[in-house]
């Protein structure tokens, strides 16, 4: 895909791009593939707090007073899509210690590949919050979408779509759907298969993550 679609952010970060490369190889170990996830996400959680709101306020250094700078408010809130968006949650924690966490319990429908919701926990005040959904992999968009709506019923300020992978038809769905969430990927690949499946992808990332099978 040589021009990006509206409202996609590529984080195209030569890091991210390595780390990227080493988790797709299919002899990476469990704990090489959750480790680098982790290391990804601290970086994506860069670009994706980039336009978050600062305030100033006054500090005293050893030397003086000053007037500095400090994140508006503490209502960032990460909404992980169960079990794979905990991968990409805890990179995000690491850089945003602050943030509240909310779990989306979903599962595909493996005839369908619909989303079936299992679970669903959010922070208080979700109307003052700004949310950023994590999900390694936005394949059919199924998922995404269901999260989307589901958490739009809660009147949030903002809603951001973080993944690590995305295809054409992703971004397609999730957009058609959604036009005003904007997604964050580290790559957008080829296509998807028959099996809701990104190629070439990664594999399922929950495995990968958890060592499941
Ligand atoms: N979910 C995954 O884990 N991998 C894919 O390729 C698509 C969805």
């Amino acid at each position: 895909m040589t021009t990006l679609p509206a409202n996609v952010h590529l984080i195209d970060h030569p890091l991210v791009q390595h780390k990227l490369t080493l988790m797709r190889k299919k002899e990476a170990s469990t704990n090489t593939f959750r480790r680098l996830l982790g290391e990804i996400s601290s970086l994506m959680a860069y670009e994706v707090t980039r336009d978050m709101p600062m305030q100033d306020v006054q500090i005293e250094t050893p030397l003086e007073t000053m007037t500095a700078r400090v994140i508006d408010g503490k209502k960032l809130v990460f909404v992980s899509i169960l079990r794979a968006g905990n991968g990409i949650l805890e990179g995000m924690l690491n850089v945003v210690p602050g943030a509240r966490v909310g779990h989306v319990g979903l599962y595909r429908d493996p005839k369908t590949l619909t989303a079936v919701e299992y679970y669903f926990k959010m922070p208080q005040d979700m109307q003052e919050r700004d949310i950023v959904i994590v999900d390694p992999m936005l394949a059919t968009g199924n998922s995404a979408i269901a999260a989307v709506e589901r958490l739009k019923e809660l009147n949030p300020k903002s809603i951001k779509f973080v993944c690590l992978l995305t295809c054409p038809e992703g971004i397609a769905a999730l957009h058609r759907a959604h036009p005003d969430v904007p997604i964050y990927t580290a790559a957008i690949d080829r296509q998807l298969n028959e099996h809701g499946y990104i190629l070439p992808g990664l594999g399922d990332a929950g495995d990968r993550i958890f060592g499941t099978k």
